[in-house]
């Protein structure tokens, strides 16, 4: 069955969506602001780096069941179903601006058709619905929340493959005429309330994070008490309580999510009564695992910074994407070049960088040569298999600090390297 859908928001949300939902035979609009957005996906080209969605957009593209359009929300009225796919950044006070998403609410209310289904897919503030439906004060068109769980870096797999569907709908009826878009996707649905649909969102981020906050604290013991991290993970792991997924340790957890919805989640359970300390000390964690890992590449650049060399492998949050946003490797080196060190840095998705706050090279030798320092800070696979025997002769001291745990320390040290990885010995 296909079904005629707007998408608003062209963003890493929403041109997922779009292009999988044109891919799964739904007749698709989606809408952006952005012109240059726009007209790049007109062309075929997709504006983020997602495997597989270039070829997704263009088959769509070719088959006629996406379209791209400069506009607002408005211009996707005719369609049955309208999904919100819209930046909710931090606020200064740690809430979700929501205030994008309002704008596309008052746009719509007045024009849609009876019948219409608004779908918000962007991350919102607990009990968003209920303003969201007093803005639309229309008993015939509906309002569903269906949060976006896909990981940057296999956001067409994520979607296409879901660990789960939720919606939050008040009527089962309007559940069910919203579900007939998913109904070739196998997995589980999870029909529920618009209120519990959207802290389902923030608590399996907050989990998320709480998990990685925890696993970064593991391996900070590791270093006092000479244990290694990645045999206590795996022994840790085989538990299928724990699982084996999400479990290596890093610089610190970011992206353009976790940082936002841990602080929001905090704001909104502070504001309904409840502390949530255990939320705060994960988000605490995170700032102090980010201080960790500057002081241990300014000791190993041999402390203080300033002066010194550092070579940067990796800026994005992590691989597969191109997304710089809430990237720790940025906050680290950043604070690295406020203590007085100069930073060339190396990313397979970023060849060039707006800011010129560092210097970015076009390939990762380049930027080693008279380092004082080597840093991995983001898990590209290619990163693990340089020619270490190369950069060794390129530094001016031949020191390795893996944030990621993707090399080989013994490997390394062979070859004359002073190696130091996250919680390993
Ligand atoms: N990125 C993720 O991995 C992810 C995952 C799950 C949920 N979310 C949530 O989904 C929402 C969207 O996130 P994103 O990462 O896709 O954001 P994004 O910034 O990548 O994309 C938003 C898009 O909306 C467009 N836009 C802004 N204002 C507009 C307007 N008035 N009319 C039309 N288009 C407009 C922007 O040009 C941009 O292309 C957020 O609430 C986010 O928290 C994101």
């Amino acid at each position: 069955m296909s079904i005629s859908v707007g998408v608003v928001g062209a963003g890493y949300v929403g041109l997922t969506l779009a292009a999988c939902l044109a891919e799964l035979g739904h007749q698709v609009m989606c809408v952006d602001s952005d012109g240059s957005k726009i007209d790049q996906l007109n062309q075929g080209n997709s504006t983020i780096v997602e495997k597989g969605l270039p070829e997704l957009i263009r088959s769509s593209l070719e088959s006629g069941r996406l379209h791209f359009v400069l506009g607002s929300a408005a211009t996707v009225v005719d369609t049955e179903i309208i999904f919100l796919c819209l930046p909710t950044p931090m606020s200064e006070t740690g809430a979700a601006d929501t205030h994008l998403v309002v704008e596309a609410i008052r746009e719509l209310a007045p024009v849609v058709a009876a019948g219409t289904i608004i779908v918000n897919k962007s991350t919102v503030p607990i009990g968003f619905k209920d303003v969201a439906v007093a803005m639309i004060g229309r008993s015939d068109v509906h309002l569903v929340s269906n949060p976006e769980f896909l990981r940057e870096g296999t956001s067409v797999s994520d979607f296409l493959n879901p660990d789960r569907i939720v919606v939050g709908a008040d009527s089962a009826e309007v559940a069910q005429r919203f579900l007939r878009l998913y109904e070739t996707i196998d997995a589980p649905v999870v029909i529920t309330d618009p209120v519990s649909a959207e802290t389902i969102k923030y608590g399996a981020n907050a989990m998320l994070a709480a998990r990685l906050s925890f696993i970064n604290s593991l391996a900070h013991l590791c270093e006092v008490v000479d244990a290694d991290i990645d045999d206590v993970l795996r022994g840790i792991g085989f538990d299928h309580r724990i699982g084996s997924e999400l479990m290596s340790p890093g610089p610190g957890w970011g992206g353009s999510c976790f940082p936002k919805d841990t602080a929001a989640l905090l704001q909104t359970s502070r504001q309904a009564g409840f502390d949530f300390p255990l939320l705060a000390q994960v988000i605490d964690s995170n700032h102090a695992q980010i201080d960790h890992m500057v002081n241990r590449i300014e000791h190993a650049a041999g402390a203080p910074a300033s002066g010194a060399t550092i070579a940067a492998l990796g800026l994005t949050f992590k691989a597969g994407t191109d997304d710089l946003r809430g990237s720790p490797s940025l906050e680290v080196l950043d604070r690295l070049i406020a203590r007085g060190a100069s930073v060339r840095a190396y990313d397979p998705t970023h060849p060039t960088l707006g800011a010129n706050r560092m210097i970015i090279g076009a390939d990762p030798y380049e930027i080693c040569v008279d380092a004082d320092v080597l840093v991995v800070l983001t898990e590209w696979p290619e990163f693990s298999s340089l020619d270490f025997r190369r950069i060794h002769g390129l530094m001016s001291s031949p020191n390795i600090v893996d944030t990621r745990n993707i090399l080989e320390p013994i490997a390394l040290r062979d070859i004359g390297f002073t190696y130091v990885g996250t919680g390993r010995n």
